[in-house]
């Protein structure tokens, strides 16, 4: 499982950081930098909640 950014899509809405910020790191002006990077299983149901919310679609979670 894994979480891929597209960070040029994001508007630092930073509702993901929100949500779990255990998976996602902003920056000062609240914009994502968290890279793409593999997760637990444990962590998908955060991810994916993450990926839902975020309202540029910067988020992805793939198998
Ligand atoms: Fe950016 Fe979406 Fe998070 S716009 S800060 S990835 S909620």
């Amino acid at each position: 499982m894994r979480i891929e950014l597209n960070h040029a899509l994001c508007q630092g809405h930073a509702r993901c950081a929100a949500l779990a910020p255990e998976l996602f790191e902003l920056d000062d002006n609240g914009y994502v930098i968290t890279e793409s990077h593999e997760i637990s299983a444990a962590a998908e149901p955060a991810a994916l909640l993450a990926a839902k919310v975020c309202p540029e679609k910067v988020i992805s979670v793939r198998g």
